[in-house]
Order: structure tokens, then sequence, then C-alpha cells
């Protein structure tokens, strides 16, 4: 089956232009001016509007067990809520706990997804070291299609792992061409000022964000800067935050380092003030780590997206009820610490970053889908309108306007963190793989239509790591 869409602008990272764009079967055969249509083909009429590669997310938590709770939307739900805003492509994390199978968890992972019905690829954590791991680490890369490992410095006595499990791994990183993550915040530190305002009576959700300051996250991001560049492997900071984590790997990058950062849309549209609410319901939904921060650390993520010194806007979409959220309704440690998103990341950004001149829709399409494509290796199969590329298209109405409200939402919580805020600039249509998946929001992509992406490692990538760590490795002396 063919379908050609017809008069509108091809938005791509790097240009724009008036194009057609020819879909055969799952892929993109063609994209030019005056493209004639193959007998039997649809043709989508774009009435001008802007035609752009499918949405990634690289951070999303579906049905993950975290802090005593599974997330509520599971892969159907999130990928299903993913697509009603143009978002084609989720890259979850599978996270096996200290002890367990690297491989085992990847195995119950993609039978997890198989309900998915958008396209989805994994982060695999390391959150214990032994020769199995550093083993299945081997395995996952060279057979299993993920080149990327997420390591956790927080949530200490659960998955943070400390800076002698950090350098083996990223070592182990180093040799596969793999990828090193880290959620970037230092948990002995927080884990003590969690203590201190618990003993002195601080209970709400406030002292969430109180007990997790900037600066641990700041300290954090250079240590795992500082690691992974002795032990040779790319590093990507998983939801920056703060100016200090962001001037972290600016600074890194300037000096040649290979660091990437990813801003959440939370983050640079929301701030603390929201932990100062009133309603205990309202300031726990925002609950999250790293949490919202004070409003002025949002001017240095923007400028961050503009400058290429943080390259992807993610969700870390993790969405948990009320009655989870309620479990630390006497205690801010046991709130589940998530938040949803993923059917407003698109959306939201183009309201709060294009409309506003602080991104052009090709940064736009950088951020939300090529330069994650790019990083994690998925491209040109993603993030990017050209021939040969799976045909996940968006076609982008800039002038659609809408109010986000739970109550029209695909995801399965009561609530969102971006209530009545007013959006312009919507998908109208949404194709994956060639097949319409979504019309004005509404999804009609189905349960287990989605597919695995395999990643492979970045040989190359890997290589120039390699080539610079021996040029400038110390050498003897000899005598
Ligand atoms: O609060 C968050 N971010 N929950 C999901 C797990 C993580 O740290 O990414
Ligand atoms: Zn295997
Ligand atoms: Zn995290
Ligand atoms: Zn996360």
């Amino acid at each position: 089956m063919a379908v050609l869409i017809r008069g509108g602008t091809v938005v791509n990272a790097d240009l724009s232009r008036r194009a057609d764009v020819l879909v055969e079967g799952e892929r993109i055969v063609a994209v030019g001016e005056g493209l004639e249509a193959p007998a039997g083909a649809e043709i989508v009429d774009a009435g001008g509007a802007l035609v752009m590669p499918g949405g990634i997310d690289p951070h999303t938590h579906m049905e993950l067990l975290f802090m005593g709770s599974v997330s509520a939307d599971d892969f159907e739900w999130g990928t299903k809520a993913a697509i009603s805003g143009g978002t084609t492509t989720i890259v979850d994390f599978c996270i096996p706990g200290p002890g367990e199978s690297l491989v085992e968890a990847y195995r119950a992972w993609r039978a997890k997804s198989e309900k998915a019905a958008g396209d989805y690829s994994y982060h695999l954590a390391v959150t214990w070291w032994s020769d199995q791991v550093s083993a299945e680490m081997g395995e996952i890369v060279n057979t299993h299609g993920v080149n990327t490992f997420k390591h956790f410095m927080a949530y200490k006595g659960a998955l943070m792992v400390d800076d002698d499990v950090l350098f083996r791994s990223f070592k182990r990183c180093a040799e596969l061409g793999a990828t090193a993550l880290v959620h970037a915040e230092n948990g002995d530190v927080v884990a003590q000022m969690q203590e201190n305002f618990i003993a002195a009576g601080k209970t709400g959700p406030e002292f969430h964000a109180y007990s997790r300051p900037p600066e641990v996250e700041g300290e954090a991001a250079t240590r795992a800067i500082m690691i992974a560049d002795m032990a040779g492997c790319p590093l990507y900071v998983v939801h920056t935050s703060s100016r200090q984590a962001h001037e972290a790997i600016a600074r890194a990058r300037a000096e040649g380092k290979r660091v990437f950062g990813e801003p959440l849309i939370q983050h640079l549209v929301l701030d603390e003030t929201d932990y100062l609410n009133q309603s205990w319901e309202h300031a726990a939904q925002r609950v999250m780590s790293p949490p919202f921060r004070p409003k002025f650390h949002q001017d240095s993520l923007w400028a961050g997206l503009q400058a290429g010194s943080l390259q992807v806007v993610a969700t870390d979409h993790c969405s948990f009820t009320m009655e989870q959220k309620r479990t630390g309704l006497n205690d801010f440690r046991l709130i589940p610490n998530g938040t949803g998103g993923l059917e407003d990341r698109m959306p939201v950004l183009w309201s709060a970053g294009v409309n506003t001149g602080r991104l052009t829709p090709n940064e736009f399409v950088a951020v939300t889908s090529a330069n994650s494509a790019r990083i994690l290796n998925m491209y040109p199969q993603k993030g990017v309108i050209m021939p040969g590329a799976d045909a996940d298209i968006v076609i982008w109405d800039p002038k659609a306007t809408k109010t986000v409200s739970a109550k029209t939402q695909v995801s399965r919580i009561e609530y969102n963190v971006f209530e009545g805020v007013e959006l312009t600039g919507l998908p109208v249509r949404v194709f994956l793989r060639g097949r319409l998946a979504a019309e004005n929001g509404k999804v009609v992509a189905e349960r287990g239509q989605g597919r695995f992406v395999a990643r492979r490692p970045l040989p190359a990538f890997a290589e120039a790591q390699r080539l610079w760590k021996a040029r400038t490795a110390p050498q003897a002396v000899a005598r």
C-alpha cells in the first residue's frame, strides 16, 4: 500500500523544504516536489502543514516496579499516549535488580513490550557488578540490540551503584562501543538530608525537593563525567534539570569529552513552586527525581538546547495513580517518584519553544527526534524524513490549539502535570511505519502493532575514543 503526502513542508533537523513524501509499505521511498502518485496510492493532503519525523522519547518507564508501585501506563497505554502526541518511538529502561541477570531481565521486558502500539527500544540498567554482569553486557550489546547502559547514582539501598561499579561498568562500555547513562544525584547526600528532615518532623512533599538540591545533581554529573573520561566511554546524563549539571556537561564538551545531556519537558516549563501548593495531592503528583527546580534553572536548560550543549528533550514518563502517590502521605520518601508527559512533550515544547522563538522548527525536530536517533544509533531508520527511513511521520499544524486536561488524555492516570496549559501547535496526523496511527489526537494504532528497534554499538565512536586514549595514555619511561 502506497501513501503520498502532498502539499506540506518537510521539516528535518537540517533543512525545511516544500516537498511531497511517498511511502511504500513501511518505508519512505521518495521525497521531492511534484511526486507522481503510483496507481492505487492513498493521497494525503497536508494542507500546507509541516511534515516531520515521528518523535522519539529517549527516556520512559512503562509498567515499572519502582518504590513498591508499578507505574500505571504499560507498553500499550504508554505508547498510545506517545502516539497521540506525535511520538512514534520510545526508549524504555529495562532495570534488573541487584543480583539479577541482565539477559533474563531483558527477555522479561521483551515479553512485557509485546503489547506496545508504538515502536520501542531499550536501555539496560547496571545495578550491581560481577563477572556475570560484565559478560552479559557483552551479550546484550552483541546479540540483543541494546547499546546503552544506565547507572543510578541515587536511590541508596535500592538501585544505586557506587564509584567502583561506575568505573568498572564504564570501562566495559568503552570496550563494547556502548554509551553509559547516569541518573546523576549523589544518593548518599540525599539519604542523609531525607533522614534529617524526617527526624525534624518535616514530612511533606516539598521536602522531597529540599532533600535533592541542585548541588547533589551538579556533583554527581561532574563525578560521572570525570569517571567516564578516565574509562574512555561516552556519557549521557539523563534528566539534566539544573544549571549546575548543565554547566558540567557544557564544560566537558568544551574540553572535547563525549558527553550528552537530556532535559525533560517538565523541567523546561514547570518549577519548584508546585511543591508549595496547599494541596498535598497537587504537590505529590509532581514528585519526581530530580525535582522541579527554582525557575532560573530553566533559562540554563533552554540555552543548552539552543547552544547544542544539551541535545534531546525527554519525559521520563513514569506515571503513578493518586492511590499510589498516597503511599507517601505521611512521609515524602515513600511517594513513588515519577510523572507523566509522553503525550504532551512535543506540543508543550512547540508552544514553549518554537512559538516563543527559543527554538526553530528544525531545532525542534533535532531535540524531539533526530538527535536521539543519532546519539542512540537508530539514524536514519528513525529521526529523519528521507528515502529508506521508516515512514514514522507527523503532520503538524502549527496553528491548531488545545488546552491540556487529564479528562481527555490517553495516559491512565487521573491527573496531568501540565493541566490547563494552552497549546498552539499539534500533530494532526501521525503515521507509524506507513500506517495511520493517530488523527487529531485520537489513536487508531492498536495493541501489539509496535516493534522492537535494535540498536547496534557505535564502532566508529568507540574507535575514536580508543585511538585518543591510546595516544594520551601514560607511557613507561625507557631506562
Ligand atoms: O522520579 C523519577 N525520575 N522516576 C523514574 C525513575 C528515574 O529515576 O528515572
Ligand atoms: Zn542471549
Ligand atoms: Zn532517574
Ligand atoms: Zn527515568
